[in-house]
C-alpha cells in the first residue's frame, strides 16, 4: 500500500494498492462511471443490475476508437444525463480510455472532477501519469491537451486479467525509463522479475521527470524515447502494431540510426536487447 505524494501543484496523488481512500473519495458523491468494454465483460456484467443504479457508460476497446466521433457520443451522453460539476467521473480501463476520457472531462464545461482507475500495465506505468489526453486526427495524437485527473488508483492485481500480448506491451516503457533515467533500475529489470516494485518505481520515474518539465518545454521530451518512429510505424493502417510493440520497434530504430552518429557501447546495447526479448516482445 503505497502513496506517491506529488509536491507540485500541478501533478497528481497516486495511490498504489490503497483503495480506501478511494471509498472514502467517491462517498456521497454523485457518480459517472464509464468502463472498457473488456473491463465490463470481465468485473461489471455480473453485476448488471447493480450497476443501473449508476450514471454508466461501456466504451468498446482499441485505438480505433480514439476519435473524434466517440468524443462526440460520450459529451451527447453526458449532455443528455445533465453530468455536470457536482459529479465525479470515474474511468476504468486502459490508456485508449484515459487519453480519450481525459479530454472529455477537462473540456466538458470546462473541465470537471475525474478518477483514474488504469487497468493496463502500459497505463498504469505511463499514460495514467502527467496529464497527457489526446485523440486521434488524421494522424497518431494529434489533438489534445495537458490536464491531470484529480486522482489516480492502481490496483496491481487487475493487470494479471490482460492478455499476455497486451500485458508485454507495457514493457517496453519500462525498458525505456530504464534507460533514459535510472542505471540502478536498468539492472533492477535486468535482474530481478518483482513487478510489484517495477511497477512503482516507474511511475516515481515518470512522476520525477514531469515534475521537472510538466508542459513539455525541453526535457519531459526524454520521455518520447523511440516515439516518433513508434508513431510511424501506428499511423500504418496495414500493419496495425499496438503502442507498445511499435514504442519497442521505434527505440530499437533510435540505437541503430544514432549508431551512425555516435559510438554506443555495445555491451550496453546487448543489454537493452536482452531486456526486450526477457520480456518476450
Ligand atoms: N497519455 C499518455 O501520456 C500516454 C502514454 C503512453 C501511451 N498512451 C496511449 O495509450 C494507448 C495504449 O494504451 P493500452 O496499451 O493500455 O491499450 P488499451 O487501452 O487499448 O488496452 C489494451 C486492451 O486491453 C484491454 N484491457 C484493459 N484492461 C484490461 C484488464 N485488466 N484485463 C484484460 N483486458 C484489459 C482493453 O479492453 C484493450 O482491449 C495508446 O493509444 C497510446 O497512445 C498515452
Amino acid at each position: 500500500m503505497k502513496i506517491i505524494k506529488t509536491k507540485k501543484k500541478f501533478l497528481t496523488n497516486i495511490y498504489i494498492n490503497n483503495f480506501f481512500n478511494l471509498k472514502n473519495i467517491i462517498k456521497n458523491k454523485n457518480k459517472f462511471l464509464i468502463l472498457d468494454y473488456n473491463i465490463y465483460l470481465l468485473f461489471f456484467k455480473k453485476i448488471k443490475k447493480e450497476l443501473k443504479k449508476f450514471n454508466f457508460l461501456i466504451i468498446p476497446f482499441g485505438e480505433n476508437f480514439k476519435n473524434i466521433n466517440t468524443l462526440k457520443i460520450i459529451w451527447k451522453y453526458m449532455i443528455k444525463k445533465k453530468i455536470n460539476k457536482n459529479y465525479l467521473t470515474i474511468i476504468i480501463g486502459g490508456g485508449v480510455l484515459g487519453d480519450i476520457l481525459g479530454f472529455v472531462c477537462s473540456s466538458y464545461f470546462r473541465g470537471i472532477k475525474y478518477c483514474l482507475l488504469p487497468t493496463t500495465l502500459l497505463s498504469q506505468i505511463d499514460s495514467s501519469i502527467g496529464g497527457k489526453n489526446a485523440i486521434n486526427f488524421f494522424s497518431k495524437n494529434t489533438i489534445g491537451n495537458i490536464s491531470n485527473p484529480n486522482f489516480i488508483f492502481i490496483n496491481f492485481n487487475i493487470i494479471f486479467y490482460m492478455k499476455k500480448k497486451e500485458f508485454f506491451d507495457g514493457y517496453s516503457e519500462i525498458v525505456k525509463y530504464s534507460i533514459i533515467n535510472n542505471k540502478k533500475f536498468f539492472f533492477f529489470i535486468y535482474k530481478k522479475n518483482n513487478l510489484q516494485k517495477i511497477i512503482t518505481r516507474s511511475c516515481y520515474i515518470k512522476c520525477k521527470i514531469i515534475s521537472q518539465d510538466y508542459y513539455e518545454n525541453n526535457y519531459r521530451t526524454i520521455l518520447n524515447l523511440g516515439h516518433t518512429y513508434a508513431h510511424c510505424i501506428e499511423n500504418n493502417k496495414i500493419i496495425k502494431y499496438s503502442h507498445g510493440k511499435s514504442v519497442t520497434i521505434g527505440i530499437v530504430f533510435f540505437f541503430f540510426f544514432s549508431s551512425y552518429f555516435y559510438k554506443i557501447n555495445i555491451n550496453i546495447l546487448k543489454k537493452i536487447f536482452f531486456l526486450f526479448l526477457k520480456f518476450k516482445f
